[in-house]
């Protein structure tokens, strides 16, 4: 079955990188020319996604006018003789009738997140993209793991390793075996403390799942922090279904944190062909001075 819907909760308070997200929301950073939302969505529609369901909470309206025609600003553009800026922000729009706009009312956590789409996806399999993970793979991270999905079915979640010493951020696999890219589990565990986290494999904020998973998550108590954690209630479903981790062709940068998000800005200006040659420079110099 085709993945037609994206699921991307957006109503994360961004305490990580404050006071930068005090006045505007985590996913409007800009990463050399684009929020990071952008790159997301990006890549949610090269994997063949069709309709985007934001998981807004209050003062994420911002998000909502981003990917919304901006008549006077096009027209003025228009007026202006301003091609190529009027092509990138027409680029940015999501077609009419392509989105929908969920509120999660109270910061529960992912898993109740997630559960608040579950109207809007009805009873098909979904992806879901943490709006603060860039991935940079050719093809995009999700279209890799569309094709995955194609080839085997069931639920697949993507990871990717981080050092053993930060592993108690995130979701973490128990890994089987391994079949090139694609990978069996015996468990997974959210923000296990550093000693006994059985791998350094993190869930990295790629998601393809069945239905299913609604009804478990709806009946899913607090987990890590006090939260709704989709971790716990994947870790259910894994007993009922087929379900695989994914290890990216490419890179993950986690806007999430102070280190990522530069990561991520170095890695796209280094990229773009306005700043490619610039920031080489740039780096250049810097590692001279080291
Ligand atoms: C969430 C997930 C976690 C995952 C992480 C990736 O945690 O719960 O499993 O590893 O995103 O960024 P959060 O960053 O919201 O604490």
């Amino acid at each position: 079955m085709r993945i037609r819907k994206a699921v991307l909760p957006v109503a994360g308070l961004g305490t990580r990188v404050l006071p930068a997200t005090k006045a505007i929301p985590k996913e409007l950073l800009p990463v050399v020319d684009r929020p990071v939302i952008q790159y997301v969505v990006d890549e949610a529609l090269e994997a063949g996604i069709e309709h985007i369901i934001f998981v807004t909470g209050r003062g994420k309206g911002a998000i909502e006018d981003y990917f919304d025609h901006s008549y006077e600003l096009e027209d003025q553009l228009k007026a202006k003789n301003k091609t190529d800026i009027l092509a990138a922000v027409e680029a940015s729009r999501l077609p009419a009738g392509a989105s929908s706009f969920v509120r999660q009312q109270a910061p529960l956590g992912l898993g109740h997140a997630v559960w608040c789409a579950r109207d809007v996806i009805g009873n098909e399999p979904f992806a879901v993209l943490l709006p603060d993970v860039i991935v940079k793979g050719k093809p995009s991270g999700l279209k890799q793991m569309v094709d995955a999905f194609a080839r085997v079915g069931g639920n697949i979640i993507a990871v990717d390793p981080v050092p053993q010493d930060r592993v108690s951020s995130y979701g973490v696999i128990a890994p089987k075996s391994r079949d090139g890219r694609l990978i069996a589990m015996s468990g997974m565990i959210e923000k296990p403390p550093r000693e006994s986290a059985p791998s350094n494999l993190a869930i990295t904020g790629r998601y393809i799942l069945q239905p299913e998973i609604f009804g478990l998550l709806e009946k899913q108590g607090a987990g890590a922090g006090g939260e709704i954690q989709l971790t716990d209630a994947m870790a259910r479903l894994m007993d009922l279904q087929d379900f695989y981790a994914y290890e990216f062709e490419g890179s993950v940068h986690d806007c999430g944190n102070k280190t990522g998000y530069f990561e991520a800005v170095l890695a796209h200006a280094l990229d773009n062909p306005d700043t490619a040659a610039f920031a080489r420079d740039l780096v250049r110099q810097a590692a001279g001075k080291l």
